[in-house]
């Protein structure tokens, strides 16, 4: 059997940069033990990162918005979306907040069932912790990369599991989705994200056009003006809905007396 070729530091860099460019001198870099990039890590929700966006105070309420950022990047496109999002909301007078997942991976759903008797989930992390927090939020915006015409795989994991086991808490709450790519995949991704919403009971915050930024970089995300545009609208949009709610609660209407539920397989 051959062996494998021992190979330097100097000649992997050498190598990298003669063949193939930036991204093979992160892959050398990282065969060969060097971090180019400082480490970024976070999976805990405490402290929420405050959006610093100016309120406007005259119509100031004491409603709040979580955003969750599904992305690897802690301020790239996505985080750029839900900013523009954060800002409008701000500016109609609700506190948005921005939640960054972080990149150590979150667990999928075991499926173990534990949930339904406690109403938490086995694995203790981000998901618990955001599940504690949903009564203090009117509302929600999840906002993912698209990956391979689907939504991330940090920010899946993490609403399967905080809907598994703290879906009904989201009942009556406006949600909306944004989700940010360089070129397509965004319906089908944003689709799968919206299915949180549809099935728990959630009024789902519409915009102008789908809540979809194009662009690699924070930069190109910026200069998609059509998306931006989308995104404060969106903002508007979930303000007005839960301005509406409220207003609905005060004069006696809240939410509707749901039947039991029923629940029926298809097995016969
Ligand atoms: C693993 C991976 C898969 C991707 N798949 C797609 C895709 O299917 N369609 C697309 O338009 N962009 C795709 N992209 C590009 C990202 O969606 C795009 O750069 C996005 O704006 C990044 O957002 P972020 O800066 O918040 O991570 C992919 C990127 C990665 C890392």
């Amino acid at each position: 059997m051959s062996q494998p070729k021992k190979i330097s530091r100097r000649d992997a860099i050498k190598c990298a940069i003669k063949y193939a460019g930036v991204s093979a001198i992160g892959a050398a870099a990282t065969y060969i033990g060097i971090k180019l990039w400082p480490e970024q890590k976070t999976l805990s929700i405490a402290p929420l990162q405050k959006n610093r966006q100016a309120a406007n105070p005259q119509n100031k309420t004491n409603m709040k918005v979580l955003l969750v950022n599904g992305s690897p990047h802690k301020k790239g496109c996505t985080y750029t979306a839900l900013s523009e999002v954060a800002a409008a909301l701000e500016k109609d007078g609700v506190t948005a907040e921005i939640l960054w997942l972080g990149i150590d991976s979150v667990a999928g759903c075991r499926g173990c069932g534990t949930c339904r008797s406690t109403g938490r989930c086995i694995l203790n992390d981000s998901v618990n912790a955001t599940a504690e927090k949903v009564a203090e939020f009117d509302g929600f915006v999840f906002g993912s990369p698209v990956h391979y015409a689907a939504a991330s795989g940090f920010i899946t994991p993490f609403l399967d599991r905080l809907f598994y086991s703290a879906g009904k808490h989201f009942a009556g709450k406006p949600g909306a989705a944004v989700v940010s790519c360089r070129r397509a995949g965004s319906t089908a991704a944003l689709e799968q994200l919206n299915k949180y919403f549809t099935i728990s009971n959630m009024p789902v915050a519409p915009s102008q056009y789908w809540n979809m930024v194009h662009g690699n970089t924070p930069d190109e995300a910026r200069k998609d003006l059509e998306g931006m545009q989308t995104m404060r609208t969106l903002g508007q949009n979930m303000a007005w809905l839960l301005k509406c709610i409220a207003a609905g609660k005060a004069a006696g209407v809240g939410l509707p007396a749901y039947e039991a539920r029923v629940a029926t397989n298809f097995i016969r």
